[in-house]
């Protein structure tokens, strides 16, 4: 593994992945993951967005690379790791994080939805887990799988969405025993409210009594169903409601410290939320 070169570059040499970095908390690790010196292949949906990612991450002196997938194909998941291996021949870290939320009744809920948080939170986190166990093996990485849970995996009755983040925390658990004879670390995020598109998919009238209810308005932002909102509409939510929503920055610090921790230590799991809490 490539040396330190300087404390703010601790990641310089190391090649990482970062799932769902067009947007929100995959955007914001990529760019301090880059910031600190690795080459960043950002995975996404949107190629507008991760191409404004790598120009901060090149200005910043940073290299990164995009790759347009849907993580939900196993093919595709895959894709995204040889990507990186094609590219640098290595991989030292791999970020799962692509997620989605369809917060519904189970006894309404439409199925489809089920099969989408399914396949997003935990099939995909899954394949590219294995993808990079694989890659971190070849290429003899002292690796770091970091998985993006939720605090809602610590809630007993968060719906199918939480099931999904309870199955992530067993699978980290699970791949950290499996991996106990290999130099690759497993970590487990559990972020609380973070400013994000992440209520892309909730109903827009239940969000807007949610924002309401904390003090804030949801007049700056334009709510499609299934939309991104834009960054400005998510500074002012996360700055008008700052007691109960952390800014997607504030996780990526989380990470990129559990990642530079020294080889005997082992970040297994870490909560980041706001004070207040807020059910998602
Ligand atoms: N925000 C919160 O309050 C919160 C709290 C706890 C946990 N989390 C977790 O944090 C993670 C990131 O969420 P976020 O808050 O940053 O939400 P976000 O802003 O909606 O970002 C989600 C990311 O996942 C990508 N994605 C979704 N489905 C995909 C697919 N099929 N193929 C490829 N990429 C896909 C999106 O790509 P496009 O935008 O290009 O479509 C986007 O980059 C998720 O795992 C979420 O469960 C969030």
């Amino acid at each position: 593994m490539a040396p330190d070169t300087a404390p703010d570059k601790a990641l310089a040499g190391r090649t990482a992945v970062v799932t769902g970095a067009s947007s929100g908390i995959g955007r914001a690790i990529a760019e301090a993951i880059g910031g600190a010196g690795a080459h960043v292949v950002l995975g996404g949906r949107t190629q507008e967005a991760m191409e404004e990612s790598m120009a901060r991450i090149k200005a910043a002196g940073g290299t990164a690379q995009s790759h347009v997938h849907d993580v939900r194909t196993v093919a595709e998941a895959r894709a995204l790791v040889d990507s990186a291996v094609k590219s640098t021949g290595r991989l030292d870290v791999m970020v799962n994080n692509a997620g989605v939320s369809y917060p519904e009744p189970i006894v309404d809920g439409d199925p489809e939805h089920w099969r989408i948080m399914l396949e997003t939170n935990i099939l995909a986190l899954l394949v590219g887990s294995q993808a990079a166990v694989h890659a971190m093996r070849a290429c003899g990485a002292e690796g770091h799988i970091v998985n993006i849970s939720s605090v809602a995996s610590l809630n007993p009755a968060s719906g199918v969405y939480g099931a999904t983040k309870h199955a992530v925390n067993c699978i980290n658990e699970s791949l950290r025993r499996e991996l106990f004879d290999d130099p690759i670390k497993v970590v487990t995020i559990m972020p609380g409210a973070i400013a994000t598109s992440f209520a892309r998919n909730f109903d827009p009238a239940v969000l807007e009594l949610m924002v309401s209810s904390m003090g804030g308005d949801t007049a700056p932002a334009q709510f499609t169903p299934g939309g991104r909102l834009s960054d400005e509409a998510l500074e002012h939510a996360q700055q008008t409601m700052s007691e109960h929503l952390c800014t997607p920055e504030d996780v990526a610090e989380a990470v990129l410290w559990a990642i530079t921790r020294p080889a005997g230590v082992h970040l297994a799991s870490l909560v980041v939320r706001p004070k207040k809490d807020l059910t998602l």
